[in-house]
C-alpha cells in the first residue's frame, strides 16, 4: 500500500514510522526537511502542505492509496476537498467540517443547537463595543479565546494569564484590534484536562487510548499554553485521576457531535479529538481538532500493535473500518518533547542539538523528529516549533517518565524539557487535586499518598474498540 502523509512534525514522522511498519509504502509532503520523514519515506515532496491543488496533483502523479492530514491547516485550508475530489481517499475531514476545529464559534453553536451537553458557558463577541457587557455577563472566571486556529497558543485562563476581569476584558479587546474575527469568551472550568481521539469512518466511532497533554510551557504548569510540551498515557488506557465512566461520557459526547455533523450533511472521515476538562460534574469540552493530537498520538501511536495501521488508516479514508484492527498495546507511556529556548512565547530558532540515538534507543526510548534538520551525523537545527520527541513506555507512567530523562543524558544542546511529565510526584499532584474537587472543602494533601495503578498484565493486548455505530 502507498500512502501520502501529509505534514512535517513529530506527528506525521509517528503516523509514518506506523504505516511503515505496517509495511505501507509512504510519501511525504512537508514545508520543511524532517529527517525522520526523510529516512523512512520513498520521498519527500518539499511543498506548503496547505496548497490543496499542488498536494492533489503530487498525490495522483505518485498513485497513493490514500492520504493522512497530519496538522490543522491543511483541513481548514480544504486540502482534504482537492484530494477526494482529484479522487485520493483521505484521512481527514473536509473544509467544512474541520470547522469542528477551525472555528470554535462553529463548534460552540453545533452543540448548542442540538443540545449536546458538556459545553461551559460561553459568549462570542466580534467588535470591541461589545466585550465589557459580554465579560460582565459571567459570574465566573472566563477564559479569552482568539476564534480561529492558534496553535494551542494566545488562549488566556484568568487566574493564570490575567488576573482581574478587566484585564480580560483588555485582552478581548486587543485581539479584536489585532484583526481576530471573534473572541469567545468561556467560563474557566476547573479540573485536570485529557484527550479522547477517536477513528471516525461512516459507520462508527472507535477511542484511542486517553492520553493527557502537558500544555503549558514550565515545570509545574506554569508559562504559556503551547501546542503541547509532552503527555502521558495510562496502561489501561485511562489516566490515574478518571474512571471508565468519565471516557464513557466524553465519548457520548464525541458521539452526538459527530452525529450532528452529520444530520447538518457534514460527513466525517478521519480523527475527531476531543479535549476535555474533567469537573467536579463530569467531563466538559474544552476543544474539538479534526486531527490526531502532538503530542498526544505520539503515545497513542507507540501503542498501537504492529502490523495493521495502513489497513486501519485505509478503512478510515474508505468510509469503515474493521474493529478487529484496533489493537493497542496495555503498557503507560510518557512523550517530553525538546524545544528551543523561550518556545511558548519567543522560541530562539538556530540552536543545535546534538543526539546520540543508538545510545537513546538502548535505553529503550524512541525518537521522532519535529522542527528540526539534519546538520550532519547526529547533530540536528532547532527551528522555532517543538524540535525531538523522546517516546518512553513502561508498565507504569511515572517508570516510563523516569525512562524518558535517562534517556535526555544523550541528547546535548541548549533545548528546554519539561522533566516534571509523568512523574510520581506530578501524577500525584493531579490526583489529588481532582480528589479536592469532588470532595468540596477537602484540602489537597501536600504529599502524594499513592499513584493509581491499574492491575492489567503489562504486556497483555488490549482492545480499546468500544463501536458506536448508529
Ligand atoms: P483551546 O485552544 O481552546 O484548546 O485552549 C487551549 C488551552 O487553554 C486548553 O488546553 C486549556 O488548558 C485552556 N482552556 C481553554 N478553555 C478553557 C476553559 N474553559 N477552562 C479552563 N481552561 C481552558
Ligand atoms: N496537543 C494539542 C493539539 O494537538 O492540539
Amino acid at each position: 500500500m502507498r500512502v501520502l502523509v501529509v505534514g512535517g512534525g513529530a506527528r506525521e514522522h509517528a503516523i509514518a514510522q506506523t504505516l511503515v511498519t505496517a509495511g505501507a509504502e509512504v510519501l511525504a509532503l512537508s514545508a520543511h526537511a524532517n529527517p525522520g520523514l526523510l529516512r523512512l519515506a520513498r520521498e519527500v515532496k518539499r511543498a506548503a502542505p496547505t496548497e490543496g491543488e499542488a498536494v492533489a496533483t503530487f498525490a495522483k502523479a505518485r498513485s497513493v492509496d490514500y492520504a493522512v492530514i497530519g496538522p490543522e491547516a491543511p483541513l481548514a485550508a480544504g486540502v482534504s476537498d482537492s484530494l477526494r475530489a482529484a479522487g485520493v481517499p483521505v484521512v481527514g475531514p473536509s473544509k467544512a467540517a474541520a470547522r469542528i476545529e477551525s472555528s470554535k464559534e462553529f463548534a460552540r453553536e453545533l452543540l448548542t443547537k442540538h443540545g449536546i451537553g458538556g459545553l461551559p458557558r460561553y459568549a462570542s463577541v466580534r467588535s470591541v463595543d461589545e466585550v465589557d457587557r459580554a465579560v460582565a455577563g459571567f459570574t465566573t472566571p472566563i477564559v479569552v479565546k482568539p476564534v480561529g486556529l492558534n496553535a494551542g497558543k494566545g488562549v488566556w485562563v484568568q487566574g493564570h494569564d490575567f488576573a482581574t476581569a478587566e484585564e480580560g476584558a483588555a485582552y478581548a479587546k486587543q485581539l479584536l484590534t489585532l484583526g481576530h474575527e471573534a473572541v469567545v469568551l468561556e467560563e474557566r472550568l476547573d479540573g485536570e484536562e485529557f484527550s479522547l481521539m477517536a477513528f471516525v469512518t461512516d459507520s462508527g466511532i472507535y477511542p484511542m487510548p486517553l492520553v493527557q497533554d502537558a500544555k503549558r510551557a514550565l515545570e509545574g504548569d506554569q508559562g504559556a499554553n503551547t501546542g503541547g510540551m509532552g503527555c502521558y498515557s495510562q496502561r489501561d488506557h485511562l489516566l490515574p485521576f478518571l474512571a471508565r465512566t468519565h471516557r464513557d461520557r466524553a465519548l457520548e459526547i464525541v458521539a452526538q457531535t459527530v452525529a450532528a455533523m452529520r444530520s447538518e450533511g457534514l460527513a466525517y472521515r478521519g480523527i475527531l479529538y476531543g479535549g476535555f476538562m474533567l469537573t467536579a460534574k463530569g467531563p466538559y469540552l474544552v476543544e474539538f481538532n479534526a486531527r490526531f493530537g502532538d503530542p498526544e498520538s505520539l503515545s497513542a501511536l507507540a501503542l498501537y500493535e504492529e502490523g495493521n495501521f495502513a489497513e486501519l488508516l485505509a478503512g478510515v479514508a474508505g468510509g469503515s473500518l474493521d474493529p478487529t484492527l484496533l489493537r493497542f498495546r496495555l503498557r503507560a507511556t510518557v512523550v517530553k518533547y525538546l524545544v528551543p529556548p523561550g518556545y511558548g512565547l519567543a522560541p530562539k530558532a538556530g540552536g543545535t542539538i546534538e543526539l546520540d540515538e543508538p545510545r537513546i534507543e538502548e535505553a529503550g526510548v524512541k525518537v521522532l523528529f519535529g522542527d528540526v534538520e539534519s546538520a550532519g551525523p547526529g547533530r540536528f537545527t532547532m527551528g522555532t516549533s517543538r524540535s525531538i520527541a523522546l517516546v518512553g513506555e513502561a508498565s507504569a507512567i511515572w517508570e516510563a517518565s523516569v525512562r524518558v530523562d535517562a534517556a535526555l543524558r544523550f541528547a546535548k544542546g541548549e533545548y528546554y524539557v519539561r522533566r516534571d511529565i509523568g512523574t510520581k510526584i506530578d501524577l500525584a499532584r493531579r490526583t489529588e487535586r481532582m480528589r479536592s474537587l469532588f470532595v468540596p472543602g477537602a484540602k489537597p494533601s501536600p504529599l502524594p499518598l499513592s499513584v493509581a495503578a491499574p492491575d492489567a498484565p503489562p504486556s497483555s493486548l488490549g482492545t480499546t474498540a468500544q463501536v458506536i455505530g448508529e
